[in-house]
């Protein structure tokens, strides 16, 4: 019988600024309320960098990542890649997966950066996943970091009060035990709607402005059917999901992709109340919460799914 070769994740690390910014603190920057908020997003507070200038997205995402490595029990020295997904590095270049890397102490590396917005994370894993089954790799760090709350516009209240700022980040490592690790991973990109989300990079509108009632739209439709397609291909249904743990951009949505899919909310991981929308680090600071409370164990099934700007969406579906 020949063996299947696939990328098994071996831990999770998170990291997230010290300050926390809650509804109520907005009250007094912006004309919204507390209640405004809580019943549009389910954002009750978010992790912020506040002025803190020193805490740069390479140092987020790398005690994140050190954190993972620390739980795998890997040495730095044995990574293969470092892939970091992100949509507000501290540079154009040198990659943030860059300074990362040399943080870290992975000198036997090599590290690029994933622009995939808050569909990064799905992203990074996929071509981490797709590295670690042609065989040039075999064991990959893949990380999704954010300062998000440098790319907005504090005056625009339909914006400044969705995002926060974190970092997720897991080790991955080839297992040829055909059951476990990476089932399927399905991405898919609508370059036509590219309008509805954007951060520009030149001009002098440098932050990010949001068509919210047509992201809503897409988000609910491209997530959900990211998930079948991924489900499809591993030859699984819906009914074989165990959890659920999608791009964490307000409850809202996630409670429409629970009825689109009939799959109730005590299979999905929702922690946007404590955390808001954290870009390509939600996933995996939810996979982070969901793994410490005991929701993970041997053979769940889990499904990740995210939209981004671009449109970016991405589903990937593991076995533990
Ligand atoms: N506080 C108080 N009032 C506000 C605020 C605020 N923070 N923001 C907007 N409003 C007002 C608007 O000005 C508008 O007032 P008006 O009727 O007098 O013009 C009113 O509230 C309703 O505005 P809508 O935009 O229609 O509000 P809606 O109920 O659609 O909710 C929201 C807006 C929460 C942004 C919603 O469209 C949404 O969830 N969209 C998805 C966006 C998203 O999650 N983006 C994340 C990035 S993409 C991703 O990660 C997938």
């Amino acid at each position: 019988m020949t063996s299947i070769r696939r990328a098994k994740i071996l831990s999770v690390g998170t990291a997230v600024p010290p300050q926390v910014l809650t509804n109520k603190d907005l009250e007094k920057i912006i004309d919204t309320s507390d209640e405004w908020i809580t019943t549009r997003t389910g954002i009750r507070e978010r992790h912020v960098v506040g002025k803190d200038a020193s805490i740069h997205v390479y140092d987020l995402g790398a005690q994140a990542a050190q954190q993972a490595l620390a739980r795998a029990g890997v040495a730095p020295e044995a990574v293969d890649a470092v892939i970091c997904a992100t949509f507000s590095p501290d540079n154009f270049f040198p990659a943030t997966a860059c300074t990362i890397q040399h943080k870290l102490g992975c000198t036997n590396a090599f590290a690029f950066d994933v622009s995939a917005a808050c569909a990064g994370f799905v992203y990074a894993l996929t071509v981490a996943n797709s590295f670690i089954q042609s065989g040039q790799c075999t064991t990959v760090v893949v990380v999704g970091a954010e300062i998000a709350s440098r790319t907005l516009d504090w005056t625009d209240r339909s914006t400044c009060i969705l995002f926060g700022d974190g970092a997720g980040a897991v080790v991955l490592t080839a297992s040829d035990d055909g059951n476990q690790g990476i089932l399927a991973a399905y991405l898919h990109s609508d370059g036509s709607q590219g309008d509805i989300l954007c951060l520009p990079a030149w001009g002098e509108k440098r932050y990010m402005t949001m068509n919210g009632g047509e992201v809503y739209k897409h988000a609910v439709r491209l997530m959900s059917e990211a998930v079948q397609k991924a489900l499809t291909t591993a030859g699984l249904d819906a009914g074989s999901v165990d959890l659920l743990i999608p791009h964490q951009a307000n409850l809202r949505i996630i409670e429409a992709i629970s009825r689109h899919m009939h799959l109730p909310m005590e299979k999905i991981v929702v922690n946007v109340d404590r955390y808001s929308n954290t870009g390509s680090a939600s996933i995996p600071i939810a996979l982070d919460e969901a793994w410490q409370n005991g929701r993970i164990t041997e053979n769940t099934i889990t499904v990740f799914t995210a939209l981004g700007g671009g449109l970016a969406t991405g589903s990937v579906v593991v076995r533990w």
